[in-house]
């Protein structure tokens, strides 16, 4: 049974401070991007569309020009719009490959960002969407204590509004998986909306979430950290380096 993946790396990755698109700063001399692709590779993914900054399309198309089952295409203005722009392009490399794209073929997201995420992870998403689960996130339990918060007094003080219960809240992370159905439909629901009203989602199961769908949770992973600040490039390249802590954060 097949499976494809989009991995979104059309960021500009500003917080991280690199002279260059985030996705393309190397972590133990490889890039995010060819670190995310490999993982999702490994589990045995048959196609993957990449997005792309407009501008570093060129470098990215080179970096896998090799590998027929990667399809680079331009990202947009948000990533909402860079998804959508991936799926749009999904049959076309699906049928350019001669895997089938039904349904029910498992559909995964995933960031560029988190590309450390181990195999584990990500196979949990694929068996629960061939268990039949239309829309399937990996995430953890939060663990800081949660705040709400309105404007404080003076400027840069904010006024505690309220607390939530940390017990029923999750740390989501991707790659997040879905029945081709699900998210193609989400995904042109959701282009309409951004259109119209200007709405955007920050992640894809909150498209399948506006429109009624059901979204289960797997297990997520500490080694799934979303690289976004200097102080997570350091941490992600500690942990790489460390063996021993890797393996320990892998049966974790
Ligand atoms: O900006 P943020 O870290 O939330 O982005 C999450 C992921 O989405 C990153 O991997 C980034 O490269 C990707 N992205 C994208 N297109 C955009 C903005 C972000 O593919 N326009």
């Amino acid at each position: 049974m097949s499976v494809f993946a989009v991995v979104t790396a059309a960021g500009s990755g500003q917080r991280l401070g690199a002279d260059m698109p985030k996705a393309l700063v190397p972590l133990e001399g490889r890039t995010l991007v060819e670190r995310a692709v490999e993982g999702v590779q490994l589990v045995g993914v048959d196609g993957i569309i990449v997005t792309a900054p407009e501008s570093h399309l060129t470098q990215f198309e080179t970096m896998f020009a090799s590998d027929p089952t990667v399809l680079v295409v331009p990202g947009g203005s948000v990533r909402q719009l860079s998804v959508y722009n991936a799926l749009q392009q999904l049959p076309a490399l699906a049928k350019r490959l001669g895997t089938p794209l039904d349904n029910t073929t498992p559909i995964l997201i995933h960031d560029a960002a988190r590309c450390l995420t181990p195999s584990k992870v990500i196979n949990g998403v694929i068996d629960a969407l061939r268990g039949g689960l239309t829309a399937v996130i990996p995430a953890l339990p939060v663990t800081d204590t949660q705040k709400i918060v309105e404007e404080g007094p003076t400027s840069g003080i904010e006024k505690v509004a309220g607390q939530v219960d940390r017990s029923l809240l999750r740390a989501v992370q991707t790659p997040q998986g879905f029945h081709w159905h699900t998210i193609s439909n989400a995904h042109r629901a959701g282009f309409e909306r951004l259109q119209n009203t200007g709405v955007e989602a920050t992640d894809d199961a909150g498209l399948v979430e506006a429109l009624g769908g059901d979204v289960h949770i797997t297990s997520g992973s500490p080694l799934s950290m979303k690289i976004t600040t200097k102080i997570d490039l350091v941490v992600a390249s500690q942990l790489l380096t460390r063996k021993d802590l890797m393996e320990s954060l892998l049966d974790s």
